[in-house]
């Protein structure tokens, strides 16, 4: 029988970030791979091909005035945090490969983690639908509870999944539940608005609904 309790309620007293231990966690909990961890707003060149979408995650970051993922000269020429975008909404960033949308995705949800302790949940698309079904379904329902009370989802790699007869219906379901609901999504894909609109037109109509950027830049992999 699954447990569903609340799967983040055992954070609400911890003083995140002063214990590594929590911090590991959290890091596990939100299912962001420990290789991507380092990745952050400090560490991303900025550029005219991903200014527009930089800029705009980080004033949804100035919602409060802790900075501290912040280098001491953004902290000084950003002294006066700027009101964010208050309300939930949908995030697309488009581009091809190599062009930062996973970084900036992942510096988005520490972010959140780090400084506003949000439930966050970090997913490349592929391995949301594995973990769903995983021994047989057997997690399931707490599995999709998780989803469900996660405050930020990022589904990475839109695009990259194999739209069987089971993983697009519950792709639509799960994005349109947060739609519903006006809970956070963050998406990263490969695909462009209209290739989006082609392959799955009721997600794309969800996603055409929020923000969307596109970043144009070149294959970082490829220039290290
Ligand atoms: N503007 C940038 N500044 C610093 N590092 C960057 C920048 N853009 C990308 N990188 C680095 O390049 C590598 C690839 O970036 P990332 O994984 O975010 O690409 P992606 O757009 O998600 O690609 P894919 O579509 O293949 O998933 C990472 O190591 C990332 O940290
Ligand atoms: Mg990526």
């Amino acid at each position: 029988m699954s447990n569903l309790n609340n799967p983040w309620d055992k954070y609400q007293n911890c003083t995140i970030r002063d214990d590594s231990n929590v911090i590991e966690e959290i890091q596990r909990d939100c299912r962001i791979p420990a290789t991507l961890w380092q990745r952050s707003f400090k560490n991303f060149t900025i550029n005219d091909g991903n200014r527009e979408v930089f800029e705009f995650l980080r004033k949804r970051c100035f919602l409060t005035d802790k900075l501290e993922d912040m280098s001491e000269d953004e902290k000084n020429n950003n002294s006066k945090p700027q009101k964010g975008i208050e309300t939930p909404s949908f995030i697309t960033i488009a581009g091809s490969t190599g062009v930062g949308k996973t970084h900036l995705a992942i510096a988005y949800a520490k972010w959140n983690i780090l400084t506003i302790e949000s439930k966050v949940l970090y997913f490349q698309v592929d391995t949301l639908l594995d973990w769903l079904k995983a021994d047989n379904f057997k997690h399931y329902d707490e599995h999709m509870k998780k989803i469900d009370d996660a405050i930020l989802l990022i589904l990475d790699d839109f695009g990259s999944q194999k739209d069987t007869e089971w993983a697009l219906p519950k792709l639509d379901q799960i994005i349109d539940s947060r739609y519903v609901d006006n809970k956070d999504l963050l998406v990263t894909t490969n695909l462009t608005p209209a290739q989006l609109k082609l392959r799955t037109p009721r997600i794309a109509s969800r996603l055409a609904s929020g923000y969307m950027f596109s970043i144009k830049d070149i294959d970082h992999r490829g220039a290290k």
